[in-house]
């Protein structure tokens, strides 16, 4: 059982909510069906599921969404929808558009690419993050031979470290935060051994929206001749322009001497399309070691930067798009109206004395509370129609504002939602149903592969029809 905010329900018919509504396929038909019932159906399908994220209930999802912008984008995608990188001679465009974002988000990030600072353009945040990790690895065993190569990393890096290091032997050794929810500089420097490759901050991390001390541990890994990744993916786009406009930004992007790597997703506070994401390098000897060459197929030569083969062009040109559409006036416009928004939702959570910020965050922010069951709260916010993202560790909520939340009236109808949760919640503790106890339950066992099977059921049944 499970909640959708309303009280309990099927977790299956949570998970297939169109089942025995709209057409369904196990097979493919016979014959075709005609685009105008397949486009209809889909219509339908997108106008019932666009209400939340398009009126601003959802955290992070839809950073921009607004139509202009988006239809534009959608423009450009079908003017490149054939387009693949893996032919290009076809489609140099789609190789022009991607060094060119490479060289705008370098720029962004203070890395000058007259000076080396290089990169790729990838499918997200999580692929940025992989890549680079690869390269960690291999640059560790090319350069320093090292054959069991460690990453150092806070606990509170995303878990695309974890699946980098899953899927390319890379032990992880993880460390606390400090009170302030950042890196502990001091547990970094002990967890560093002689097999460590790369150590790795955020700015920001994604649970609490902290940025972690990136001038001190990066210089920890510079005067060891150690790698050191800032992962920037989900603020890339937003702290350079708060920084311009005097948000307490501390040094996070190429202009710390130690930084090696950096990760910036485009399709969050960029405002691509979904499916985009550039990983950065300080020099291309360093880039060098993502690439994969072959040249024994009988298929020709073969080399392809990234893990993908054939590769949506379409979506490269998007993101250019979005890119030089948006222009640096166009950023900073954007992150002032989403800083305005956090502001008031931010003060508005400060306000109510049962619940507590954690940590001084830029944009994305996070809170708790020492007497209120935080998944109670998360309930009774989903009940009034927010998407919001639980925390564990400690139990907290988890707030992405964008532009949807810059629209007149969101970030006070946030405030006053919360306050109402709150008060429901002191009102009605430990109530029937909900996510609360699951939520709750997954902090608490023990043995951490039953939640991990847990995990895996659930993915099983996404993938029924
Ligand atoms: C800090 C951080 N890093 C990496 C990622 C992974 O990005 P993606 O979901 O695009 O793979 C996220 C996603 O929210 C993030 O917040």
């Amino acid at each position: 059982m499970s909640d959708n905010g309303h009280g309990p329900v099927d977790l299956d018919s949570a998970l297939h909510p169109y089942r025995g509504k709209f057409s369904s396929h196990t097979k493919l038909p016979s014959a075709g069906i005609a685009r105008d019932a397949v486009l209809n159906e889909m219509q339908t399908i997108s106008g019932l599921e666009e209400k939340r994220w398009r009126d601003g209930y959802a955290s992070g999802s839809v950073y921009h969404g607004g139509q202009e912008h988006i239809d534009f984008l959608n423009k450009v995608y079908a003017l490149n929808s054939q387009a693949n990188q893996l032919h290009a001679d076809i489609w140099p465009s789609a190789f022009k558009f991607e060094a060119e974002i490479v060289s705008m988000v370098a720029n962004m990030l203070n890395g000058d690419p007259d000076k080396g600072v290089c990169g790729c353009v990838s499918s997200g945040g999580t692929e940025s993050i992989m890549l680079a990790m690869k390269t960690y690895r291999d640059w560790g065993r090319a350069e320093k031979g090292i054959a069991e190569p460690e990453m150092v990393l806070p606990i509170s890096a995303h878990p695309a470290f974890d699946k980098a290091a899953q899927y390319f032997g890379i032990k992880q050794v993880k460390y606390a935060l400090d009170d302030s929810f950042r890196a502990d500089v001091k547990a970094a420097e002990a967890a560093i051994t002689p097999n460590t490759v790369v150590m790795i901050g955020s700015a920001p991390n994604f649970p609490y929206g902290t940025i972690d001390p990136i001038g001190e541990l990066a210089e920890l890994a510079r005067t060891r001749g150690i790698g050191f990744h800032t992962d920037s993916c989900l603020g890339g786009f937003l702290l350079p322009w708060a920084e311009k406009l005097g948000y307490p930004v501390t040094p996070f992007d190429f202009r710390v001497p130690g930084v090696t790597s950096m990760t910036c997703d485009t399709h969050k506070y960029g405002y691509a399309a979904k499916g985009t994401s550039v990983v950065l390098y300080r020099t291309p000897e360093l880039r060098r070691h993502q690439y994969f060459t072959t040249s024994d197929w009988p298929g020709g030569l073969y080399h392809s930067p990234t893990f993908a083969g054939s590769r949506p062009g379409g979506l490269s040109a998007a993101c250019w798009a979005s890119l030089v559409t948006m222009g640096e006036n166009g950023y900073l416009q954007a992150t002032k109206s989403i800083m305005d928004a956090v502001n008031t939702m931010k003060d508005g959570v400060k306000s109510i004395p049962e619940l507590r910020l954690f940590g001084d965050s830029v944009g994305v922010f996070a809170f708790g509370s020492d007497e209120l069951n935080s998944y109670e709260l998360l309930d009774a916010m989903s009940a009034k129609g927010w998407a919001l993202t639980g925390l564990q560790f400690p139990p907290g909520v988890h707030v992405s504002p964008t532009l949807r939340h810059a629209q007149p009236g969101i970030a006070e109808r946030f405030v006053s939602d919360l306050k109402d949760a709150v008060a429901h919640v002191k009102a009605n503790p430990n109530p029937e149903g909900g996510m609360a106890p699951i939520y709750g339950l997954a902090a608490t066992v023990p043995d951490r592969t039953v939640v991990h099977d847990l995990l895996k059921n659930f993915m099983d049944m996404y993938y029924q029809v």
